[in-house]
């Protein structure tokens, strides 16, 4: 795809996670590799109602080359891009379901989701929960980074996920599998579950790995 198709691509795709309840008001925001650099939605921009035209253009090193002011996750994106070498596309959400995970006290840091379904393992595999750091800020772009590595999915605590992917289809397909994940999650707790074992887990990761 050229960049022109890309910027058309975002705001499809923002405009579907909007109307499905997926991003509101202005949280949440998309990024897509290109040869020389990004394309990363605006700041406080409605992912329902992004402008093509206006999507921030970024160099290889991060700085506005045209387009309106870029989100303020922007570092964040980067941090995963450079750690990931494999991601053409990032997406961050305040998706209902993540959200409430995230504010859940003595969860597994390495690994957020219990094995429950085959395609939450994957799609998300294990999930990382990334400490408390004040939205757009270093500190936050940095904890992301020290994960980013081994996982190509985050929660940030009392915030939401944040997912890579080989394109802006993959990431977006991992991130509302991950919703579904936690909604599924919240929706059995208290609940007797079967869980996937480590066997089926294990085959699931040699037959589809991420
Ligand atoms: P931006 O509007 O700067 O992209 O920030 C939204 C958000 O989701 C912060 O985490």
């Amino acid at each position: 795809m050229n960049e022109n198709q890309l910027r058309e691509q975002i705001a499809t795709i923002g405009k579907s996670l909007y109307d499905r309840g997926l991003a509101h008001g202005s949280a949440g925001n998309i990024s897509v590799k290109l040869t020389d650099g990004w394309l990363m939605t605006p700041t406080n921009s409605c992912l329902g109602r992004l402008d093509p035209a206006r999507i921030s253009r970024l160099d290889a090193s991060g700085n506005l080359l045209s387009g309106d002011k870029p989100s303020k996750e922007t570092f964040l994106h980067i941090a995963m891009y450079r750690e990931r070498q494999t991601a053409g596309a990032v997406v961050h959400l305040h998706s209902v379901h993540a959200v409430a995970v995230s504010c859940l006290d003595g969860l597994d840091s390495g690994d957020v989701f219990p094995s429950i379904t085959a395609y939450a393992v994957m799609q998300v595999g294990k999930l990382a929960l990334v400490p408390y750091h004040p939205p757009g800020d270093e500190s936050l772009a940095e904890a992301v980074r020290k994960l980013a590595g081994k996982h190509h999915a985050v929660l940030l605590a009392n915030h939401g996920p944040v997912v890579a992917g080989s394109s802006l289809d993959a990431a977006v397909n991992a991130i509302e599998e991950l919703e579904q994940t936690a909604k599924l999650m919240l929706l059995l707790r208290g609940q007797a579950v079967r869980h996937l074992t480590a066997e089926q887990v294990a085959e699931l990761n040699r037959r589809f790995p991420n």
